[in-house]
């Protein structure tokens, strides 16, 4: 672990405070909520289930146990409705803003539903937690934000135009969050994740991401569908380096606020050696998939590569990601093969 994660895990441990995680049921928002309940902290957390689950809030309840599940306070509620958002900041001294409707092809297909969720919601908790005072507030922005601009890697200060009304809906979050600092002195940190991955990371549904995708296709001996000519790459993210990157934000030093920041592992790694990877760890796991990919036309609204300089985060914020891809697919498989199949 390294000396400032330590530092901050530390004094969050020894004097516990109280966070709100919006969308806690889906993926990140559940691992966030996991390893907050672990550090003994409180949580409040926030869904509306449209693509959370509550068997992701049961498991990260076996988890941690009853007694670290007694600082846990659920509400079931939108983003899109104010009071909601004020109910749930009341209180609460670090916001971890997960709720959004992700996914690029969803976004292409109901660009108003993607707007409302992303942008309305996110000016509804802007307020909130600006009203409520909060200490800090880190939100869920991402890597899609840098749109058409090729040069890599890709460094937070130089973006392209948006490729999909989901990368909109990102890049105007960055805007408020912005605005609102300069209008009213509320500081936030935008965490700009790219290709997060791991366990809890929904396989099924026409807007899964490809990971849990091709791993349930394997575990289930079906076709793994390559969009394009697998040469398209992505700088995948483990789980637990974004959990700590928003632990290490939300507490972050007053020069490191009012920042966004890539989170990623600054590694790029394409379609065809993910495919690799995969069939290679679910081997280990006692899965033996001897299919070959098959490819179909690349898919509208996606970049063709990706891959993130990570220096600022690491500045600014004591940010090191600690598992690369082969680590974090090892650390996810036992997951994968139990849940998936
Ligand atoms: N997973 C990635 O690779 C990735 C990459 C870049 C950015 N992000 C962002 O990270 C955040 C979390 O993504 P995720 O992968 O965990 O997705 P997810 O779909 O698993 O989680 C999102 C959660 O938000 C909840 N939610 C959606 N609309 C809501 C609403 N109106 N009110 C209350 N709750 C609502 C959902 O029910 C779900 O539980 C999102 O903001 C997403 O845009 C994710």
């Amino acid at each position: 672990m390294n000396n400032r994660y330590q530092e901050v895990t530390a004094s969050l441990q020894s004097e516990p405070k109280i966070w709100l995680v919006t969308g806690c049921a889906g993926f990140i928002g559940s691992n966030l909520l996991e390893t907050l309940l672990q550090m003994g902290q409180k949580v409040v957390g926030l869904d509306n289930f449209s693509t959370g689950h509550q068997y992701n809030l049961d498991e990260v309840q076996r988890t941690v146990g009853a007694q670290r599940w007694e600082n846990f306070t659920f509400h079931e509620g939108d983003v899109r409705n104010l009071d909601d958002c004020a109910k749930v900041v009341a209180g609460v001294d670090y916001v971890l803003h997960q709720a959004a409707l992700g996914s690029v092809p969803r976004s292409l297909q109901d660009p108003i539903t993607t707007n409302s969720v992303n942008v309305s919601g996110f000016l509804n908790m802007l307020v909130a937690a600006r009203d409520a005072k909060v200490q800090s507030f880190v939100y869920a922005a991402s890597s899609s934000t840098y749109g058409d601009l090729e040069a890599l890697p890709k460094v937070e200060e130089h973006i392209g135009r948006p490729l999909s009304p989901y990368a909109v809906t990102k890049y105007v979050n960055e805007l408020y969050a912005d605005v609102f600092t300069r209008s009213y002195g509320f500081g936030s940190i935008g965490l700009r994740y790219f290709n997060v991955f791991g366990k809890r990371q929904d396989p099924n549904g026409a807007y899964a991401a490809v990971i849990p995708k091709w791993v349930a296709a394997m575990i289930r001996g079906e076709d793994v569908i390559v969009n394009g000519d697998g040469e398209t790459s992505r700088d995948f993210c483990f789980i637990e380096n974004v959990v700590q990157a928003n632990i290490l934000a939300a507490l972050a030093q007053p020069e490191g606020v009012n920042q966004v920041y890539n989170v990623a592992f600054n590694a790029r790694t394409s379609l065809n050696e993910l495919f690799e990877y995969l069939a290679k760890a679910l081997g280990n796991n006692g899965i033996v998939y001897d299919k070959q990919p098959v490819y179909s036309d690349f898919r509208a609204g996606d970049v063709r590569h990706s891959q993130a300089d990570i220096s600022k985060a690491k500045k600014l914020l004591g940010y090191e990601p600690m598992h690369n891809i082969v680590q974090g697919l090892e650390v996810s498989m036992p997951w994968y093969t139990q849940f998936l199949r």
